[in-house]
């Protein structure tokens, strides 16, 4: 569910036409819904009631200092993944103390920040990360807090780019390790074991390898606290999928998810932590872009649009659908025609949809990329000397620029040229 919605004919982001912010900000753009972020923030968050928990948005998706604050205030917890994010969650307010670092690469310059900084627990991937944060944390003159995080060797059927929990993939521990890697953990001076960490992977529309997965992490808990390893933490990923396309996609509810995390851990007497991006943040936002030309070309018509894969890089680099339509709603009955899809970037790989079906369109219509909030902006570059393109919050009938369209001036004074030349 989210809050972009046709009114009057034209497409609305809650009570603001998103034709008026184009005029006012220019295209390309994205919005972002602040009732949809909180919506989808609240159903996850009671969709745990009942258990100890905290949902920490996998910041990941979408960063924007504005989004991190609304959900801040609504009081989730973050994840991150780098010493940048980790700044901006705090700068945007989030506590030490709701923070979680996850990744496979962390530096000991990035863990002495999270250190210093205040945080509520790294997850840990490999031994050799093990042994640096144990230093740091000895250097710093503190006990680090750690899950490890355990790879269970379970299929997510997802894309290929975006598995992560299979043994062949380089995240987490191999569960079978499991034991070993704990034992080593309880020995090192400066870390205290407080729980288990599993992702296995990104838009998973199936409950079932989740359940698989939390089986093993339920099996594993009893395993290492007869080990004598005090297991009170469960850190259970993200990786819920969303519709991309509204009308033949129906994946799991928040509220079955919650339900199956119950059946599988509940008993344990566990914290339960969540790490959902997508599902929070990909329906709260839409990428707004004006078509520019409309081109016959040999058996098809392409749709030539002011953005670009530089801009929305996910149907380039994964295949993926997003649903795309005008931002003045077609006539009932209109008489949809296939169009190609495309930005104006010099390649190919530069195609959003292949023969989709649309009502005609001409040069200064605007379009709506749905579903475009995860995963979207964060993802975007300056390819081909484009800016990176605006971002823009609503909350009811009040909308705000979260990130300007930076000047080609900021762009190319970036550079700096040697004195040789
Ligand atoms: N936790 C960890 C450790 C992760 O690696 C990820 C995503 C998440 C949580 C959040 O997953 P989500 O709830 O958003 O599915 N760029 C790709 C998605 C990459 C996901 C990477 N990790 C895309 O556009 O589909």
């Amino acid at each position: 569910m989210d809050h972009f919605l046709y009114r009057d004919g034209a497409l609305f982001a809650e009570d603001v036409p998103l034709s008026e912010i184009a005029a006012a900000v220019g295209t390309p753009f994205y919005v972002y819904s602040t009732a949809t972020l909180l919506r989808h923030y609240t159903v996850l968050d009671e969709a745990l009631a009942g258990t100890d928990h905290l949902v920490c948005y996998a910041m990941k998706a979408a960063s924007n200092q504005a989004i991190l604050k609304t959900l801040a205030q609504a009081g989730a917890g973050m994840d991150v993944v780098s010493g940048g994010e980790y700044l901006r969650a705090k700068a945007a307010g989030v506590p030490g103390e709701r923070i979680v670092f996850s990744g496979i690469g962390k530096t000991a310059d990035e863990i002495r920040m999270a250190l210093t900084g205040g945080i509520r627990q790294f997850n840990v991937e490999s031994e050799p990360e093990m042994e640096v944060l144990n230093r740091v944390a000895g250097e710093v003159g503190v006990t680090a807090p750690i899950t490890i995080r355990v790879n269970p060797d379970v299929d997510a059927k997802t894309h290929a780019k975006i598995a992560t929990g299979k043994s062949e993939n380089k995240f987490g521990i191999p569960i079978a390790r499991a034991r070993e890697v704990y034992a080593m953990a309880a020995a090192m001076e400066h870390l205290e074991v407080i729980g288990i960490d599993v992702h296995i992977g990104s838009q998973l529309t199936d409950l079932a390898p989740f359940e698989l997965a939390y089986q093993k992490v339920a099996e594993l808990t009893g395993i290492l606290r007869a080990d004598g390893h005090n297991i009170r933490r469960l850190d259970l990923g993200g990786g819920l999928g969303i519709p991309y396309a509204r009308s033949n996609e129906a994946p799991p509810l928040p509220v079955e998810y919650g339900a199956m995390v119950q059946r599988t851990v509940g008993h344990l007497g566990c914290e339960i932590e969540i790490e959902p991006g997508r599902l929070i943040a990909g329906n709260a936002g839409c990428m707004i872009s004006e078509v520019i030309y409309v081109k016959s070309g040999e058996g098809r018509d392409f749709l030539i649009l002011d953005g670009a894969m530089n801009d929305l890089i996910r149907p380039a680099m994964y295949e993926a659908h997003h649903d795309i339509v005008p931002v003045i709603e077609p006539e009932p009955g209109v008489e949809q025609v296939p169009y190609d899809i495309v930005g104006p970037v010099c390649e190919s790989g530069d195609t959003f949809a292949k023969q989709r079906m649309m009502p005609p369109l001409t040069a200064g219509d605007l379009v709506a990329f749905r579903s475009a909030g995860a995963y979207g902006a964060v993802m975007s570059s300056e390819y081909n000397t484009r800016p990176l393109i605006p971002e823009v919050l609503v909350k009811g009938d009040q909308y705000a620029v979260i990130r300007r369209r930076p000047t080609f001036d900021e762009m190319i004074n970036r550079d700096s040229i040697p004195e040789w030349l």
